[in-house]
Parts: structure tokens; sequence; C-alpha cells
């Protein structure tokens, strides 16, 4: 048996369907690009029978990173699916169809009334009709924690003998627990006769809260693809969080002997914050690995060991995830050179352009603040990677509030849309904040609903920068908007103008993205 694992990254499938997270192509693209750097040997990039949307990402996909890693695509085992899924992933040199069908009695009963010599029929004939256009064919049994061990071990002997070179068993409800999960599938191992011609994937929901626990008993017990999503995103509680599993296995190879040489784990806190910005789902401070607090040691006896040896109470080094946190690193005087070096070690390759406009908020940023940290350095370059409007959008060019207790908050905004002169109105609100978005809505004219507001600190004391994240939702779309700033109010009115810009840019193309349920 291998040792190596399959990282099978779903974060832009299974992780998309999560209320609020659609993404547009060129989001997609840009979170696929980090999962080709951080070394996932899969990227599921969407469902292209789901929309023209979902097509249009996957064979974009396909077209861009389909050389360096195997892109996939989702099927219900219907031959319109299969042969959609393939047209988008055709031009990827390296690809794969991922057919699936539901198979316990709860499925078969009330969502496909299908006995199982007819569940069986279609597995197989879609497995092979899939086969026809490409060599590389999953297959998951939909819901197999809750199927009849035996049918689930005749579907997958079936489907193997039909073409299928990997068996995913899903835990489509998350209801399985890890010892469960492991007699699964060790009996799958031992009861399916041509199991030696796949390998067995996992994939695992979080709703009981075992994701992860559940994708490690499958891996002792002989899985050897893991699904998993970047921050854990999925459906309501997710999927198992890559970040986990895969810092689960390298921490403890000693127990597990599986290699995640291929991953490059200081990529890992870079593409939890951009699936985070990207899809506006803020990662909890405490979550393990990629959360605000997960190397911060508080506590005067463990920072008194820490002192004497960081084993005693650290069991990863933060660096290995590419931690950045909030590291004392420059100050005013700090020069180009070593704000470049800074810029770098935190894993950004940025043009001369870009640099020199960095540099100068730096600058500005540390004339305001005495102590500058990674956190607040990553924010600079966010802010200004995010600010590239198209030549028609919106930019901030001044504003004014004021506010206080028996006065009427009131923002004053001057806008300009690409060259067109500039655009000034003000507006009341119940807040300063409130009385911005309104006057950012009368200058742009576009109407949109505020669905969340978050505001934190990137770093620590008095001076340190907000970052705001907005949510809104226009014309059935949600977008979401992310600045920071030392002032809330010019980084809520950034964050909101970010989202604005991107509702426009959506109601200029054809048409909304649809997301059917996989189940239907
Ligand atoms: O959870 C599930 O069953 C799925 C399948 C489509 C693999 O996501
Ligand atoms: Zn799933």
């Amino acid at each position: 048996m291998s040792d190596r694992i399959i990282i099978f990254d779903t974060t832009l499938r299974d992780g998309e369907q999560s209320p609020g997270c659609s993404m547009n192509t060129e989001e997609k693209l840009e979170v696929a690009g980090a999962l080709v750097e951080l070394g996932v040997d899969i990227i599921e990039a969407g469902f292209p029978i789901a929309s023209p949307g979902d097509f249009e990402a996957v064979q974009a996909i396909a077209r861009k990173f389909g050389d360096r890693t195997t892109i996939c695509g989702l099927a219900r085992s219907r031959d319109e699916d299969i042969d959609r899924a393939w047209n988008a992933l055709k031009d990827a040199e390296k690809k794969r169809i991922h057919v699936f069908l539901a198979t316990s009695s709860i499925h078969r009963q009330f969502k496909l009334k299908m006995d199982k010599p007819e569940i069986l029929q279609r597995a197989v004939d879609s497995v092979k009709r899939a086969k026809g256009y490409c060599d590389n064919i999953e297959f998951s049994p939909e819901d197999a924690v809750r199927t009849e061990l035996d049918f689930l071990t005749e579907v997958v002997e079936k489907a193997i003998e039909a073409g299928a070179t990997t068996v995913n068993i899903p835990d489509t409800v998350g209801y399985a627990t890890p010892k469960q999960y492991f007699d699964c599938i060790s009996h799958l191992k031992k009861h399916v006769r041509n199991i030696d011609r796949a390998i067995i994937s996992s994939h695992c929901h979080n709703d009981l809260g075992l994701a992860v626990a559940n994708s490690l008993a499958a891996v002792e017990a002989g899985a050897r693809q893991v699904e998993c999503t970047i921050n854990g995103l999925g459906e309501r509680a997710g999927n198992a969080a890559l970040e986990e599993i895969v810092m689960a296995l390298r921490t403890r190879s000693d127990f597990y002997g599986i290699d995640t040489s291929h991953i490059n784990t200081r990529k890992l806190c870079g593409i939890s914050r951009t699936v985070s910005t990207i899809t506006g789902m803020l990662v909890q401070r405490n979550k393990a690995i990629v959360g605000q607090n997960a190397f911060a040691h508080e506590a005067g006896i463990h920072q008194h060991g820490m002192l004497q040896d960081r084993s005693t109470y650290e069991i990863m080094r933060p660096e290995d995830v590419g931690f950045t946190g909030a590291n004392l690193v420059l100050g005013k005087h700090s020069g180009r050179h070593a704000f470049r070096d800074r810029v770098t070690h935190l894993g950004h390759a940025l043009d001369d352009a870009t640099f020199e406009q960095v540099f100068s908020d730096f600058i500005a940023l540390a004339d305001k603040k005495k102590d500058v940290y990674d956190s607040d350095i990553v924010a600079l370059i966010e802010n200004r990677i995010g600010d590239e409007p198209a030549a028609d959008q919106w930019k901030l060019i001044s504003f004014h509030t004021s506010a206080g207790m028996g006065t009427i908050p009131t923002a004053t905004m001057q806008l300009q849309q690409g060259e067109s002169p500039v655009r000034c109105d003000a507006a009341t609100g119940d807040g300063p904040v409130d009385a911005v978005f309104r006057a950012l809505q009368r200058i742009t004219g576009i109407p949109a609903e505020l669905k969340n507001y978050t505001v934190r600190s990137l770093s620590v004391g008095q001076e340190a920068q907000g970052e705001v994240l907005v949510e809104i939702a226009a014309k059935n779309r949600i977008h979401h908007g992310k600045a920071a700033s030392t002032d809330i109010i010019e980084a809520s009115a950034l964050a909101y103008l970010r989202a604005l810009n991107k509702a426009a840019a959506a109601q200029a193309l054809p048409q909304p993205p649809m997301h059917p349920q996989h189940s239907r």
C-alpha cells in the first residue's frame, strides 16, 4: 500500500455550496492558483451542469491549470451531466470526471425512487459513459455511510469493474463516528474483490464536528485520498478542513507514516486568508492551524516553558504553516530593502509598481502608528492587490463624516468613476458608517442591502488597524468587500465600495449562476 496521500480539494465545489460563499470565475481562478501553489493533487473545480457560470469556471481552471494539477468536474449519474463535465474539462492535460449516485435506503426510497438493481445498473452505466471520455474516473455512492454495508460493497465492486479508478465513500450528512468510518473502510478493503484496482477516498462532512477525525480514521484504515476544503468551508457545518488534515498527518507522521511532502504547508495561512477574503467567511480566532490565536500563548506558565524551549508547549512551528501573527517587524525608519525582504518572507511577489505603492502606504502607516506588524503588512498588500478597479469602476477620492450624541450623523463623499468628473453627495444615517454607506449608494446608484458588517483589530494596542468585512446583496447575489485602515470609517467606506464595484461588474454579466444542491 502506498504511503503517499492524495489531497483532493473541493473548496470550489462542495465548499462553494456554503450559503453566501459563491465565487465568480475570476475569484475561482485566484483560489485555484493558490491551490496549485499549495501543491494539492486534485482540484474539484465545480459542477459544470449546475449553471453556465459553473461550466465557465471549470473550463477556465482546466485550461489555465490543467497541465499542473488534475482538474475534476462533478456529474450526477446522468448522461447530460457527464457530457457537460467532459466538455468543461477536455482541454486540461490532467482531468478527472467525478460521478455520484446516492445508495442509502433513505435516498433510494425518498429521493431517487429506485430499487437496488436500478441503482447498480445506473452506477455501472454512468461510470462506463465517463470512462468513454477519460481514464481517470471517481465514483461516489452518496450517503455511503448510511448505506447497508453489503449493498455498498456490491456497488463499489461494480463501479470498479466498470472503470472507476477512485472510489469515494461520502459521509454526506456528517453522521459517522471515527470507529464506524474506520470499520466501513476496512470492510470495503476486505470484501470488495477488486479493491486493489482503485484508490479509496474519504469525504467527510462536519455536522457532528467529526469530519477531520473521521478522515484520519479512514486513512488509518487504508484510504489514500482525502477530500477536504480550505478552512473547512462547506454546506451546513462544512467539510473536513484541509489544513487540519495535512498538519495532523505531517505532525504525527510517527503514527500515520504518511507522506505529505508534496504539500507546501507554508502556504496554508495565506490560502486560508485568500479564501476567507473572497467568500467573506471569517475564520474563528481559535481555529486550529490558521486561526489568529492558533499559536498564542497567554498563560504565564506556558510562556515560561516556551522561553526555556519551544517544544514544551508547541507541537508545530508557526512558520511551517506560514503563520504571521503579530510579530513586531518594522518601524518608520526601516528602509525599502528591509521592507522588500519582509514582503518576500510573507510569501508575496509584488511587481515593482505595486511594491512602490505598498511601500508608500507602509511609510504613511508607520507615521500614524509606532509599530508595524506582519499582519499590518499583509493587509497593506491585500488593500493594494484588491484595489485595481476596472476602468469604469468607482474610486474613493475623499470623505468627511460628522457624528456624535445629539447630532444627526452625516457623511459627505467624493467619488470618481473611471476618468469621468468627480461626483459629490451627502447622506445621513443612524451612525457615521451607515451615513457613509448611504452616500456611496446615492452616488453610484447601485441599490444594495447590507447583510453583514464585521470589524476586527489586525494587531494589538490602541493604534491597531481595523479590518472591515462587508457582505451586501444586490440583485439576488452576494458580494464581499474587505479593507483595513487605522480609521475604521475609511476602512468601512473602502470595503463597501469594493463590494459595490463587484456588484456593478456582476450586473454587467449575462446571467447569475444558480446553485442546485448536489443531491438533485
Ligand atoms: O457529500 C457528498 O456526498 C458529496 C458527493 C457529491 C461526493 O459531496
Ligand atoms: Zn460533500
